[in-house]
């Protein structure tokens, strides 16, 4: 039902403001799964099981973090077909983000440019919601550090964050990757990132021991790197022994949107533009990993084939936002479907 319904309600949610726009359609998801109407949100879930990290994903399609900052929607989101759901990013306190606006629509090439700057209300909520979430899927918790935490206590924000969501969380992404948050992105290199990466591996250790189960860890990369960064990255992941990487984040570049509308806003450009460089990145990244860390592909997916190149560029699982707020859930099922032929 809501696949069809989908292109009615999209003009109407496309002349209100982005933010809110977003934050209406997910409580009305919401009210219709509390009600007994829930059944016309439900959607069919492309079976297509996939093993990784331990757990089963029962297709390969993802919702990738930031739009259940507070993992306030789990149930209604949960309803319409993804394998997976990422929640996040949480700060280990609530904070309230960038002044408004900052997410705008770039409609002639279903992109947008956020500048969040991770409005949360903090991990302890998130794990309330999560605690009263029905959700049995695979649920990703993302984590990052506050805006007032200074760059050298930064870790500290992650161990919290690590602490505090491991005991429900089916894994952890680590972000270090928003363009939001100033300092967030140096930390994906040289000395910061190994140190980073070392309090990480540790952390999980203890929590796998006090908690008897393993967790994984994964690590969520921009865009924007050289060459010769991402080999650099990719050699810190492998001698870490990080589980996981996510790539990518959103991208600095305007060059694919020159002109448009809101091009010149600062922040994170996602959707269709991004797709190019984001597996471009995501290619490079897998070769220099030879194999030894499996990835997960997101970045400007808008159809079968843009997530069938991610999974062909080596990602084992794919991810979706932007497009999916564009074209609505039709876009998990004909990502999952088109995943499903190619194995
Ligand atoms: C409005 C908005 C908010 C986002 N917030 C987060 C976030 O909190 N944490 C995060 O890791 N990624 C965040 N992202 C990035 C997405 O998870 C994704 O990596 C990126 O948008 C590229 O995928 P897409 O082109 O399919 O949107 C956000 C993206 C958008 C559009």
């Amino acid at each position: 039902m809501i696949n069809s319904a989908y292109p009615l309600l999209r003009p109407l949610l496309f002349s209100m403001d982005p933010e809110k726009a977003h934050d209406f359609s997910l409580s009305m998801m919401r009210k219709l799964q509390d009600s007994p109407f829930r059944f016309l949100l439900k959607q069919p879930m492309v079976e297509d099981p996939f093993e990784l990290f331990g757990l089963t994903f029962p297709n390969r399609v993802g919702l990738a973090a930031g739009l259940d900052k507070n993992g306030a929607y789990i149930d209604a989101l949960g309803a319409l077909g993804f394998g997976f759901i990422e929640v996040g990013t949480v700060t280990p306190l609530a904070q309230p983000g960038n002044d408004k606006p900052r997410m705008f629509r770039l409609p002639e090439s279903e992109a947008i440019i956020n500048r969040m700057g991770f409005n949360n209300d903090g991990v302890d909520q998130l794990v309330e919601n999560v605690k009263q979430s029905h959700y049995s899927g695979v649920l990703g918790i993302n984590i990052g550090k506050n805006k007032n935490t200074p760059e050298e206590k930064a870790v500290d924000d992650y161990m919290i964050g690590m602490e505090k969501v491991y005991p429900y969380a089916d894994y952890i992404t680590v972000n270090i990757s928003s363009p939001n948050t100033p300092g967030l992105r140096d930390l994906q290199f040289g000395e910061v990132l190994d140190h980073l990466l070392q309090s990480i591996k540790q952390k999980q250790q203890s929590l796998a021991k006090q908690h008897n189960k393993h967790v994984a860890v994964l690590v969520k990369i921009a865009p924007d790197l050289a060459d010769n960064e991402i080999e650099q990255v990719a050699d810190s992941f492998v001698s870490h022994k990080i589980d996981g990487i996510i790539a990518t984040n959103t991208t600095l570049s305007r060059e694919k949107v020159k002109g448009q509308a809101y091009a010149d806003e600062t922040g994170g450009l996602s959707g269709k533009p991004l797709v190019d460089d984001s597996t471009l990145v995501l290619a490079k990244l897998n070769e220099a990993l030879k194999g030894q860390v499996p990835t997960i592909g997101v970045g400007g997916i808008y159809n079968g084939d843009s997530a069938l190149n991610k999974i062909k560029a080596g990602a084992s699982l794919v991810q979706i936002y932007s497009c999916f707020i564009y074209q609505g859930p039709a876009l998990i099922s004909e990502v999952a479907k088109t995943l499903k032929q190619y194995r």
